[in-house]
């Protein structure tokens, strides 16, 4: 749905997150599918390895990226017709840092009318998308995740009926507005996603 404003938390609560097990606590409670919890644990550890290796963050950052991913479909299972809107107010209750509920709140832009800012705002929109590709990719194959190339996820990605719900177009913009690409995220993704079951 869309969300109809561009602000998100309270200034005043930056640097604020949950704990570890508040926010495990809070997916279990929120998302009963095990296929939905895998792919938000898969999109956590990307945002958390991107974080560290890529945009150099301490411990700290990476949580609050990694939280992010954690949490982004948190209400689509039990309340898709409200996803997005539900787990931003939760958080804002939560007194959560403003920029992890904005890259929450900005993770699709074409369904909730926010606009990627922060570098963690455009990753999360880069990672979302492509990782539920590459997840459904390790699923057609007998070796799952291993031996995968970045070659036989591009011929994927070129097949539109392979896993048709996911948005190519958004893989792109992605791309475009995180200024990442295929070279460097495919190999990035097999390799942290493969590891999160
Ligand atoms: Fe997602």
């Amino acid at each position: 749905m869309l969300l109809g404003r561009n602000q998100f938390g309270d200034p005043g609560d930056k640097g604020r997150t949950l704990t570890r097990e508040e926010a495990n606590t809070l997916l279990d409670a929120w998302v009963l599918n095990d296929r939905l919890k895998l792919h938000m644990k898969q999109v956590a550890a990307l945002m958390r390895n991107w974080a560290l290796e890529r945009e150099g963050l301490g411990e700290e950052g990476a949580w609050a990226w990694e939280m992010a991913g954690l949490l982004h479909d948190a209400d689509w299972d039990q309340w898709p017709d409200q996803h997005c809107k539900k787990i931003v107010e939760e958080l804002e209750a939560r007194h959560v840092d403003p920029e992890i509920i904005h890259a929450i709140a900005s993770h699709g832009p074409a369904h909730f009318g926010v606009e990627p800012e922060s570098r963690m705002d455009k990753m999360l929109y880069t990672f979302d998308e492509l990782s539920g590709l590459i997840h459904a990719y390790s699923l057609m194959r007998p070796e799952g995740y291993a031996g995968m190339e970045p070659k036989g996820i591009k011929k994927r990605l070129k097949d539109k009926a392979f896993a048709a719900n996911v948005s190519r177009d958004d893989i792109q913009d992605g791309m475009q507005r995180s200024g990442t690409d295929l070279e460097i995220l495919l190999p990035f993704i097999i390799q942290h996603q493969s590891a999160v079951s």
